[in-house]
């Protein structure tokens, strides 16, 4: 019996576009699940689509209307890569209330808007994957909603923002400052087109929201989550790594200290979560304190199973392209969305949020970085 092709249109042809709109044409036999159906690339829509055509993507499958895929029936599967709020959040709400899957690397619309898509996504039974928005290419958000799933988790913590890491990671190794190493991260396709939302843990910060999903069973408010450090003052300091200076990080690891965005999300025992995104000072010799470059790497602390703990590559097209053709994939296999068989999230309106508390380590630009283990 032959299966129905599943019919493929994307949003987008950029850094990470481009990887699944070549895998698909140059690769789709190779893609298709032994117990699922082939995937057939069906449309892709461009802002430039004479740049497309150049870059050898076929006319006919070029558009530059997005809502024509959504609202084609020759669509089963949306795959949304053109980042950004709007039109994204409408575009994926619409194709899921219309009963197309959804594959999404959009971090920023699944944190700000996951608790409407969610409910969209139920409603209409429609899958929504969005396995590409933490961690590139790592796959921990599966693990977490189906490997994990008989676990009690207590913490998350993960360095999320490839980035930063790799901004960090150079001023550490050759002194330099963080602005002067941010063009090259770009550079190389890590950063987003707006840096502001690397350099500031907001991107992060849009990741924790979708780790808490997973593993605490809410969708936090992105705005609850503490992105500064304080300082030796007592207020709150510069957002995300933006006040990290050359001298901080050289004074830091006379001390054996590495300085990491770390992302950290924890269960109180009065039932709020302490959330935050900050650089923190961690041992140099700790798995995360090397943890270098472009790489992410995930820790979960939950009970019965321990400590486990997911690291590679965390940004750059070529690995969040395995990411977002690996949820291709489970559409092809009927798998349904990211949160599998977890219940349906709480309202965040019910869930306190605070920064996450503990001691700080004094720096000479006046930062006192959180300390990490
Ligand atoms: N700008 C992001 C990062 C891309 O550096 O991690 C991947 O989400």
């Amino acid at each position: 019996m032959s299966v129905q092709p599943l019919r493929i249109g994307v949003i987008g042809a950029g850094t990470v576009g481009r990887e699944v709109v070549r895998a698909l044409l140059d690769r789709s036999p190779r893609l298709q699940p032994a117990d699922g159906a082939p995937l057939v690339l069906a449309g892709v829509a461009v802002r430039n689509v004479e740049r497309a055509i150049a870059a050898g993507v076929p006319e006919e499958l070029l558009t530059d209307a997005p809502a024509h895929l959504v609202a084609s029936d020759e669509i089963d599967v949306l795959v949304e890569l053109a980042g950004g709020d709007e039109p994204a959040r409408t575009l994926i709400a619409a194709a899921l209330g219309t009963g197309k899957a959804v594959v999404t690397a959009n971090k920023h619309v699944v944190a700000h808007h996951g608790a409407e898509l969610e409910r969209i996504a139920r409603e209409a039974e429609s899958p929504l994957r969005f396995e590409a928005a933490v961690a590139g290419g790592v796959p921990v958000l599966g693990p977490l909603a189906l490997d994990l799933a008989a676990n009690r988790v207590a913490r998350v913590r993960g360095i999320v923002n490839g980035t930063t890491n790799y901004m960090l990671t150079a001023m550490a190794r050759e002194g330099r400052e963080y602005a002067d190493v941010l063009e090259d991260a770009q550079a190389r396709g890590y950063a987003e087109a707006d840096p502001t939302a690397d350099v500031e843990g907001l991107d992060a910060v849009n990741k924790l929201v979708i780790l808490a999903r997973l593993v605490f069973g809410h969708w936090l408010a992105p705005e609850a989550i503490g992105n500064r450090p304080g300082t030796t003052r007592g207020e709150a300091g510069s957002p995300g790594i933006t006040g990290v200076t050359a001298d901080d990080v050289a004074a830091l690891a006379a001390e054996g200290r590495t300085i990491r965005l770390l992302a950290t999300a924890r269960l109180a025992e009065d039932g709020a979560i302490e959330a935050s995104v900050v650089p923190t000072a961690l041992p140099g010799g700790s798995a995360f304190g090397r943890c270098d470059g472009v790489l992410n790497r995930i820790e979960v602390d939950a009970a019965p199973v321990g400590r486990v703990a997911f690291e590679g590559p965390g940004a750059g097209g070529a690995a969040t392209s395995s990411a977002v053709l690996g949820d291709l994939v489970a559409v092809a296999r009927g798998q349904g969305s990211t949160w599998a068989g977890l219940p349906a999230a709480t309202a965040r309106s019910r869930i306190e949020v605070r920064p996450v508390a503990g001691e700080c380590v004094a720096a000479p630009s006046g930062a006192c970085y959180p300390v990490g283990d």
